[in-house]
């Protein structure tokens, strides 16, 4: 093709001459804004994605592709559902960066995925008392824990807000059958800095798979499956708040969460004990019992939004 003369020096400008041309262009073009961290992180984004694709040569039919698949990810989003987090979820970005900003903080406890199912206004209940509103024949659970600083002061009065699945792997928003807010609440630990309550054994569940997110594991042949575990958010003035998992060391998929949402340090061990023995010899049918160990570190005390209401 004949090019005006007039028009060979591009420099300056955004006119496209081959695919080499194009990432330094686009580069230049965004170079204006005010927000320096968002120009940092953008001119990273782009740089990798162009490298990415000049390195997965997508043909146009993949990319258009590419490109529904991301519409339908946002069309499936509602006040209920969050695809786009799900996604991020099981491509394990969101894994990626919790770990990341956890190695930030190496002497206080490892934070995990907040999930689509917390709630903000979860019932307060005195230490002791059980979660379960249903008194279920499921396996009872006794949780107890301690909540400290990094030089190992008790965090005396701190909120520690508790939800979970059923036996039956549903939360109680997902499962008519269960009343509001059965297997959520929320303890204030003691002077020495300690909580206890009961509960019944959390189930692993799948997360949604009735949209592209779905779509995507069926096409991988991965299954949908989350280990059985107890969610926290421990909130405390003057502490960095506490999002967590501690997961069931006997669970199934322990070594294949979905969404990569287990580290080591947040396996907690639950012990199976018999009836009429162990800490609890009034049980009358066998039961387990969880401890944990949370440290939180100096910081701004704030409270996560709730996905869902
Ligand atoms: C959860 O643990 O509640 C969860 C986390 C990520 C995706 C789906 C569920
Ligand atoms: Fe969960």
């Amino acid at each position: 093709m004949h090019v005006r003369p007039d028009l060979r020096s591009d420099i300056g400008s955004s006119i496209v001459s081959d695919a080499a041309s194009v990432t330094p262009i686009v580069l230049e073009a965004m170079k204006r804004g005010d927000n320096p961290r968002l120009r940092e992180v953008l001119a990273l984004l782009v740089t990798h994605v162009h490298a990415f694709l000049r390195e997965a040569r997508l043909t146009d039919d993949e990319y258009e592709y590419a490109l529904d698949f991301v519409r339908r990810v946002g069309l499936a989003c509602n006040d209920k559902h969050n695809e786009v987090v799900l996604l991020a979820d099981v491509l394990g970005f969101s894994t990626l960066v919790k770990v990341l900003n956890n190695s930030l903080h190496l002497e206080s406890t490892g934070g995990a995925l907040l999930g689509p199912f917390y709630r903000g206004n979860s019932p307060h209940y005195e230490l002791g008392a059980s979660l379960d509103q249903q008194s279920t024949s499921d396996p009872v659970l006794f949780v107890s824990g301690h909540v400290k600083a990094t030089d190992g002061t008790p965090v005396v009065g701190a909120k520690v807000d508790v939800w979970q699945a059923s036996p039956v792997g549903l939360y109680e928003n997902q499962d008519p059958g269960q009343p509001d807010m059965n297997l959520r609440g929320n303890f204030s630990t003691s002077a020495s800095g300690e909580f206890h309550f009961q509960t019944v054994r959390p189930a692993g569940y799948p997360v949604p798979t009735n949209g592209p997110v779905g779509e995507l594991l069926r096409e991988q042949k991965r299954h949908p499956y989350r280990p059985a575990h107890l969610h926290f958010v421990v909130f405390a003035q003057g502490f960095d708040t506490l999002i967590s998992q501690i997961f069931a060391d006997d669970a199934e998929y322990l070594n294949s969460d979905v969404v990569f949402g287990v580290t080591r340090d947040l396996i907690g061990k639950f012990e199976r004990h018999d009836a009429g023995s162990g800490p609890h010899p009034g049980q009358p049918q066998s039961y387990y019992t969880l401890h944990c160990e949370f440290v939180l570190a100096e910081g701004v005390a704030t409270l996560p939004t709730p996905p869902i209401k």
